[in-house]
């Protein structure tokens, strides 16, 4: 091989070189650059080579010659420092934050009321969001045209084909229905569950928002049954021992009352929550009516109850002194994140 051919595959070798140790690395600075290496014979053999080769490889040799050092250098650097990284992990380091969820302050009123019932053997009970007329009204006792029908604004879904319409439930009670379909006596449910009316959406009032019903059915319920659970319920949930019934209407429960509790006139906050009366609106509640039993198959003779339904987000506002009923469904990072310690 003549000198310049030399010089030619040398500067190919060197384009394709690489390593990725500082081993590697070491093995190509001896191989090209070491006292016996590539370089050191090629400027022997240079010193040999006719004047016109001289000239023209001269420069070339040297600029290869510090382009492999600088190789070499810039291996040992940038593999010296990628080393140095890796076994600079410090494992006792503590990680990296991770931060806990928050558990929405509807959930944790709904845990709180499941709990509460679940002690004294009621368990849950789930019906669909999107419900027949049936189900929503007609076994509940609103017979069509019946006026009681505008007490809730409802959401109705049109069937395009001219099928059955169906609605958006407007209540839980509803769930009642199906669970006495499906079941006979005894029944203890409670059915939290989101709820729709068509009203317009203030700081108030919004178009989406939750409830609980409660039915209890069995031979010999009666009202007293349903007065002492509604007062147990005061205790465990406001831990308020004084309780209220007022008449009533539903459709779905003869008698019916609404549940009070009496909530004290202290400071200003129990001026505001209960408008100065010290008492506070918690819930509808009632006697099944035996038509509804009897709609549900259930044989209004032999069996009575008692059902009950309330809304979870006033309760949700005053525990957690949430000015605003929006901010319960814009889900705001900044407004859940507050609710991180509540759970
Ligand atoms: N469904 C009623 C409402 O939406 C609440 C209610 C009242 C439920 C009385 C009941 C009940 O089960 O007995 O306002």
């Amino acid at each position: 091989m003549g000198f310049s051919d030399k010089v030619e595959s040398l500067i190919g070798e060197l384009e394709r070189a690489s390593a990725k140790s500082q081993d590697e690395a070491e093995q190509f600075r001896i191989k090209y650059l070491g006292s016996k290496g590539v370089f050191k014979e090629l400027f022997n053999e240079f010193k040999q080579v006719s004047s016109e080769e001289k000239r023209q490889f001269g420069k070339q040799l040297n600029q290869l010659k510090s382009k492999a050092e600088a190789k070499v250098e810039h291996w040992k650097h940038s593999l010296k420092s990628e080393e140095k990284q890796a076994s600079k992990i410090d494992l006792t380091r503590p990680g990296m934050l991770v931060e806990p969820g928050a558990k929405h302050p509807i959930s944790i009123i709904k845990d709180e009321i499941i709990d509460i019932f679940h002690a004294i053997g009621f368990s849950v009970a789930e019906g669909p969001e999107i419900e027949d007329d049936w189900h929503n009204f007609s076994a509940l006792n609103f017979p069509p045209e019946h006026p009681a029908r505008d007490m809730q604004d409802t959401f109705f879904i049109k069937d395009p084909n001219g099928g059955e319409d169906y609605v958006l439930r407007t209540h839980t009670s509803s769930v009642q229905v199906r669970t006495m379909e499906n079941n006979q006596p005894p029944i203890r449910i409670i059915a939290p569950g989101r709820v729709f009316r068509n009203e317009a959406v203030s700081a108030r009032s919004h178009c989406i928002f939750h409830q609980i019903e409660g039915l209890y059915i069995d031979k010999g319920v009666t009202f007293a049954d349903m007065k002492q659970t509604l007062e147990y319920f005061a205790k465990s949930f406001f831990g308020k021992s004084k309780i209220r019934l007022r008449p009533s209407y539903f459709p779905f429960t003869e008698p019916s009352a609404e549940m009070d509790v009496y909530w004290g006139l202290e400071n200003e906050l129990d001026y505001r929550i209960t408008k100065g009366t010290g008492w506070l609106e918690v819930m509808g509640c009632g006697m099944v009516d035996p038509a509804v039993l009897d709609s549900c198959g259930i044989d209004p003779e032999v069996y009575s109850g008692f059902a009950f339904g309330m809304g979870l987000e006033r309760s949700a506002m005053q525990r957690f002194q949430i000015p605003d009923i929006r901010m319960i469904f814009e889900n705001d990072v900044r407004f859940l994140k507050q609710f991180q310690s509540a759970i």
